[in-house]
């Protein structure tokens, strides 16, 4: 299975990524994740990846894009991956499709998790992340056991810096500008599935693995 996961910031991506690509076997890769890592190892790549994710802005694509070419060659990958928060652009999802293609291989699927602007800012500014290994949690919706402690590896929990409300405000507009487009691209190619991603994390879970469930049958046939 091949897959991308596409939709607003704060959709719940990242919640539903670690659990589907669990299931699929195949490895979550998030370009925000990579670059996180990147900008707390003070990598070079992080030195050029935080003044544009600290703004709420896209990182360029032809650093994005060398990044995600050369993570989909490791070996874990090449039988398939759950792509999150990548393509963002066309031009990222046409050069996915030419790595791809030139690989023998095509998309399986491209999972839109829809949720509309006022939603994704309530969990923005309620989101916690852990500082080991960005466990997600919400301060209402999701609390940890121990307040402001991850319960999954013990680490302290933080408000991520682009979830301050007017970065936020920020990356919508930059979603609906340069990523929106990708939906009807999807569509064109008969790849896009849809998810209310408004509803409990378990419900669009099961609906998200009745799908997979379901395009798995369909490929048998
Ligand atoms: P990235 O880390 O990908 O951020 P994002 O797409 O803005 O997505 P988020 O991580 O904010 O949200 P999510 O949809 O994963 O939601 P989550 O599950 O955490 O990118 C960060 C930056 O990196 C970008 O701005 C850009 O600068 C750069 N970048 C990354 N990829 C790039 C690319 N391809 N090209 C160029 N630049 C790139 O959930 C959010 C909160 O809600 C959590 O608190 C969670 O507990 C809660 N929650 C989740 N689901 C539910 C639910 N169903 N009900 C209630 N609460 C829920």
């Amino acid at each position: 299975m091949r897959v991308v996961l596409l939709g607003p910031p704060g959709a719940g991506k990242g919640t539903q990524a670690q659990i589907i690509a669990g299931q699929l076997g195949v490895p979550a890769i998030s370009t925000g994740d990579i670059f996180r890592a990147n900008v707390s190892g003070q990598t070079e790549l992080g030195q050029q990846a935080k003044t544009y994710m600290d703004a709420g802005d896209l990182v360029p694509d032809e650093i994005t894009v060398a990044m995600v070419r050369d993570r989909l060659d490791e070996a874990d990958a090449r039988t398939g991956f759950l792509l999150d928060g990548f393509p963002r652009t066309i031009g990222q999802a046409e050069t996915l499709e030419n790595a791809l293609e030139k690989r023998g291989r095509s998309l399986t699927a491209a999972l839109l998790v829809a949720a509309d602007d006022d939603v994704v800012m309530k969990r923005l500014s309620g989101r916690r992340v852990c500082t080991k290994n960005g466990h997600n949690y919400h301060v209402d919706f999701d609390p940890p056991k121990r307040e402001g402690v991850c319960d999954q590896d013990g680490s302290k929990l933080v408000q991520r810096d682009d979830d301050k409300p007017e970065t936020v405000k920020h990356r919508l507009d930059v979603y609906h500008k340069q990523t929106q487009p990708l939906i009807e691209h999807y569509e064109d190619q008969s790849l896009l599935k849809r998810f209310d991603g408004t509803r409990a994390p378990d419900e669009v879970h099961n609906h998200i693995r009745a799908t997979i469930a379901t395009m798995r049958m369909e490929e048998q046939v």
